[in-house]
Order: structure tokens, then sequence, then C-alpha cells
């Protein structure tokens, strides 16, 4: 299955993207995403996400042109699930970029790597993060009581669930897959 449409495309993260990680991390306008980690150091650039899946969102006629990316974490590879976060720089925003680009990832995690449930957690005080979670059918699973220390002050997590069956229900058809 193609991992782009006619508006964008999700490709593997390469070193050549830190710059652009590295200022959405250090300006302080995507601490939901990346926690309040003040300016990414050397360090904790190599550190980012290891051992994940990253993909970064671009324009589908310019690869050069980045919109966002998704962050594929914690994956459990005996249970088949996995952590689903994701980002879209500010200036390409209420474009349908986060929706469209996540049914492409999300496909290719139930569907070519055969996982089986995806993890989203939405911090408290972060309503775009969970009209898209719930807009695109993810169900709520759970609240976490004061689970992330945020902006000073300890925050109630939403978790939500999206299970490769739903998933399939809702969009591989769509996809044409
Ligand atoms: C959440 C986020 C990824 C949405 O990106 P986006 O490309 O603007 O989203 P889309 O255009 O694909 O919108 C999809 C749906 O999300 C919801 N949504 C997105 N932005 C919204 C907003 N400002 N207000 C209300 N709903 C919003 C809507 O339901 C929308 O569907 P609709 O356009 O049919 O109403 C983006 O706001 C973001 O990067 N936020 C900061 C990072 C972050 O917090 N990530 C989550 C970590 S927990």
């Amino acid at each position: 299955m193609k991992l782009y449409n006619d508006k964008i495309r999700i490709i593997p993260f390469e070193q050549d993207h830190w710059p652009v990680i590295y200022a959405w991390a250090s300006s302080g306008c995507y601490d939901y995403f990346f926690g309040n980690s003040g300016p990414y150091t050397g360090a904790m650039c190599a550190e980012f996400n290891k051992g994940g899946i990253n993909f970064i969102i671009v324009n589908a006629n310019d690869i050069q042109e980045v919109f966002g990316m998704i962050s594929v974490s914690q994956i459990d590879d005996r249970s088949r699930n996995f952590h689903y976060n994701i980002l879209v720089d500010k200036n390409h925003r209420r474009k349908g970029y986060a929706k469209e680009a996540s049914e492409l990832a999300l496909f290719h995690m139930f569907n070519n790597l055969n996982y089986y449930k995806a993890i989203a957690l939405v911090g408290d005080g972060n309503p775009e993060s969970k009209a898209l979670t719930e807009g695109f059918g993810f169900d709520h699973e759970a609240i976490l009581k004061q689970e992330v220390y945020l902006d000073g002050e300890f925050k109630d997590v939403e978790r939500f669930r999206m299970l490769k069956g739903t998933f399939n229900k809702l969009y591989k058809q769509k996809l044409g897959a």
C-alpha cells in the first residue's frame, strides 16, 4: 500500500530532518508532543525516540516541504501494540493533514507490520488533539489521573485506543486496499 495521496506523503525520519524537529522541540509551541523539554541538546536529539518508528509528513509533490511528524513509540512486539503521536506544524494546520497522515501511518502499522492496537494519550488542555483523536474513531479507554507534569502542574491524560479491526472497518475500503 502506498504511503501517499495527492496532498501528502509520509516518509521515514532521517538525520536530515533534525533541524526541523529541533526547531519544533525548542520552540515551546509543541509541548504536548515533546513535553517541556526546553532547548534540545545534541544528546537529546541522538536519543530521540530510539527504537521507535518516526515518519515525517511532507508535501506529496515536494518532499523538502515538511508539514509535520508522526511518532510511533513504546512498541510492544509481543502484544502487538504501540503508542501513536502526531504533530502538524502551526503553519499547516486545519488542512486535513493530521487525519490523512494518520490514515496512511496506521494502515501501515496494522496491515503491513501486523500490529493490533494503537494507543493515543491526550493531555488535559489539548482540545485540538482530543477532537482529532475522537473524530478519527479512537475509543476512550481510561483517564490517567495527574499523569504528566506540564506547564507547572500535574495534568490528567485521556488514553484512547484504536484496534486493527476497527481501523480496517473505518478506513480500509476508503484507502482502496
Ligand atoms: C492535533 C493536530 C495534530 C491536528 O493537526 P491538523 O492537521 O490541524 O488536523 P486536521 O486538519 O487533520 O484535522 C482533523 C480533525 O482534528 C480536529 N481538529 C484539528 N484542529 C482542531 C482545532 N483547532 N479545533 C477543533 N478541532 C480540531 C477536527 O476534528 C478536525 O476535523 P474537521 O476538520 O473535519 O473538523 C495539531 O493541532 C497539532 O500538531 N497539535 C500540537 C501537537 C499535539 O498536541 N499533538 C498531540 C500530542 S498528545
